[in-house]
């Protein structure tokens, strides 16, 4: 009897196992990489300089002691609940950085989240906010990227715990989280300053299990992984700062209680304050327009 049920079950068995395995292949699988026809893209430095500003490539990639904040070398260490991720060195050398990278390259891990090999990159790269980075901004932060010094630090390997090691498996979460709209539907400059580029969501938005943001929450603050304390709500209802004192936080670091930033704003605003006025006031009004 029992053999009977045994010699039933197991093809059955045998046959979810193939069909998920071949659901598992299909989802995690890697794009085929975008080749980008750059023959019209002029490459404009200084708007390229204003890219990286406002994306804060340097906040996460710029060693620790380092003072040079245009020394991609990497290892800053970010604990998270997945483990410990550390910045890459993604300077112009060929060897340690991303130096023997060409464009489309460099486009497809912005874009996608996707190495040159195909492999997926965690979502700790914040590439799920630069997915909507225009190309003609890509292409000018590659354009200015290409003016910063070589580094020879080797990368160090993350520390991360089973499952979120194996890289495959990001497959999944960006099938299911990785989407490419906006939050704010009035995609204008100020959306794409704070959503795309600033990705202020990112450290100020709390997340959910799977380490996605919280829409119904976007921008109320969340737990801040790697220092003690909260990262504070910057929603209106709970900063009620004006305008103009949103424009000087991120102008001069000051406080309307005349506080100085700290922890990782403190890069931010180092960065954003090399803006226009104009960008900083953009930035202010997405804030004070979110409901
Ligand atoms: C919040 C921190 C953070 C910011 C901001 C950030 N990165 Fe990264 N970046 C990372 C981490 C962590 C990784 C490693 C991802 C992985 O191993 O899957 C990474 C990986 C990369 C890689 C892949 C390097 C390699 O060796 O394969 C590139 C290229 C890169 N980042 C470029 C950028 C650029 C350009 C910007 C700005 C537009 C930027 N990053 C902003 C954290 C950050
Ligand atoms: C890397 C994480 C990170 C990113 C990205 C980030 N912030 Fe912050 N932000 C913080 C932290 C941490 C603080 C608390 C600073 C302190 O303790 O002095 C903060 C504080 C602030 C404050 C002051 C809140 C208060 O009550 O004092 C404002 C306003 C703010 N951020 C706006 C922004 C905007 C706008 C962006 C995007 C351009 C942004 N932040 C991106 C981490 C971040």
């Amino acid at each position: 009897m029992k053999a009977l049920n045994f010699n039933k079950t197991l093809p059955i068995s045998f046959f979810l196992v193939i069909i998920a395995i071949i659901i598992y292949t299909f989802i995690t699988q890697p794009k085929k990489p975008t080749q980008i026809d750059i023959s019209l893209l002029k490459g404009n430095i200084d708007n390229g300089k204003k890219v990286f500003l406002a994306s804060g490539c340097n906040s996460c990639h710029m060693s620790d002691g380092s003072n040079n904040k245009y020394l991609l070398s990497g290892g800053q260490k970010f604990v998270t609940n997945f483990g410990t991720f550390v910045a890459p060195n993604i300077s112009t050398s060929r060897e340690h950085g991303i130096g023997s990278w060409n464009f489309s390259d460099f486009y497809n891990s912005i874009k996608f989240g996707q190495s040159p090999s195909g492999k997926h990159y965690f979502p700790a790269y914040p590439y799920n906010s630069y997915q909507h980075m225009h190309d003609e901004d890509i292409y000018d932060l590659w354009t200015f990227w290409k003016t910063l010094p070589s580094d020879e630090t080797p990368s160090q390997i993350h520390d991360l715990f089973f499952p979120f090691n194996f890289r495959r498996n990001i497959g999944i979460w960006k099938t299911f989280f990785m989407k490419d709209n906006y939050f704010d539907q009035k995609l204008d400059r100020s959306t794409y300053l704070v959503e795309a580029l600033g990705h202020c969501a990112e450290c100020h938005t709390p997340r959910n299990y799977v380490g996605s943001l919280k829409k119904s929450e976007w921008m109320r603050g969340g737990i801040n992984p790697s220092a003690k304390g909260k990262i504070p709500s910057i929603h209106p209802s709970d900063l009620k700062w004006t305008k103009d004192e949103i424009v000087e936080y991120l102008s001069s670091g000051f406080t309307p209680n005349y506080d100085m930033v700290g922890g990782k704003m403190a890069s931010v605003v180092e960065n954003i304050s090399q803006l226009s006025d104009l960008d900083r006031g953009l930035i202010a009004d997405y804030l004070l327009r979110l409901q």
